[in-house]
């Protein structure tokens, strides 16, 4: 079993051609359809038998549909005797990987167990929620860090004044000390809570000294927006000069765009994990560079 191929999934079509070029490996041909009732239908083209396949599909929203098209696609590829590598850059439902109340699923396990069931030999990811998640896939799993990638964007597009990163919760710090290492800044973590009932998020009051300087938050994901606005309202409280915000997935539901820039927020970058018109950061020379190692290593 040697020879490597790309299955591009209906979610992640550009990501997968980028990611197949710089890996130089060959797509295969799939032909993805939606019937009238909203199912998928999907035809893998080329024989597969004895092949390694990465199967590419971000799973943001619709979640349910992009999940069950990674399913299906990987399901078919292992029945015909290929090799799955399941390459999904933002993995869904990752946030819900505890029961934080009593009842609740644990999403992630789910997700686990379903790639399992259709083949899965193996899951790659880019910077997922918290690691512990990885722990729940019972074959090998690994998590690529964005951070790099997006340090890279804010060195070459910015000469901020006296720069700090700020992370809005603790889930985020080890993010930000690596961000900060790699714009050379100071970086600070703010205090974020979540009703687990309602959603709502509030975030710490504590004195900060930010005068004259300039911010970049960083977090995994940016969804409502909400926890970017409520902590570039507290930075610009105690004197932030310009603030920028960076994030890995863009999921960026409704009003998000507007609500971080009306907060005072002059750029939200995100990276091409899911695509969007603030996916500015391309992440596929990061997770190539990790299949390059991954390829000469297996055999
Ligand atoms: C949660 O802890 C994540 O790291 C993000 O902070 C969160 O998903 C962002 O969601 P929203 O944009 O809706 O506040």
């Amino acid at each position: 079993m040697e020879e490597w191929y790309v299955a591009p999934g209906p979610a992640s079509r550009e990501f997968a051609e980028l990611f197949a070029n710089r890996i130089n490996v060959s797509l295969l041909t799939i032909e993805f359809t939606t019937f009238p009732d909203g199912e998928s239908k999907i035809r893998v083209i080329e024989d597969v038998r004895n092949k390694r396949v990465i199967m590419v599909q971000s799973t943001y929203p619709p979640t349910d549909v992009h999940i069950m098209q990674a399913l299906m696609l990987s399901y078919k590829i292992s029945q015909d005797g290929g090799e799955v590598y399941a390459l999904i850059p933002y993995l869904g439902y990752a946030r819900q990987d505890k029961e934080f109340l009593k009842g609740e699923v644990v999403s992630l396990a789910v997700i686990a167990r379903l790639l399992r069931s259709v083949g899965v030999k193996r899951l790659i990811t880019v910077d997922i929620h918290s690691s512990e998640g990885l722990g729940y896939f019972p074959f090998p799993a690994y998590s690529v860090s964005a951070i790099p990638a997006i340090a890279k964007y804010v060195n070459e597009n910015y000469h901020l004044n006296k720069p700090v990163v700020v992370s809005p919760d603790f889930g985020a710090s080890a993010r930000a000390e690596g961000l900060a290492q790699l714009i050379n800044s100071e970086y600070i973590v703010l205090s974020k809570k979540r009703d687990r009932l309602t959603g709502e998020v509030s975030i710490e009051d504590k004195t900060l000294n930010l005068e004259d300087r300039d911010v970049v938050i960083i977090d995994d994901i940016i969804s409502t927006g909400g926890s970017v606005q409520k902590a570039a309202l507290l930075l610009k409280k105690y004197g932030a000069r310009k603030i920028i915000t960076a994030c890995t997935h863009p999921i960026m539901v409704s009003n998000a765009l507007e609500r971080i820039t009306s907060a005072g927020v002059e750029e939200v970058i995100g990276t091409n994990t899911i695509p969007s018109p603030i996916s500015k950061v391309d992440v596929t020379p990061i997770v190539a560079e990790y299949f390059k190692s991954l390829m000469s290593r297996e055999y």
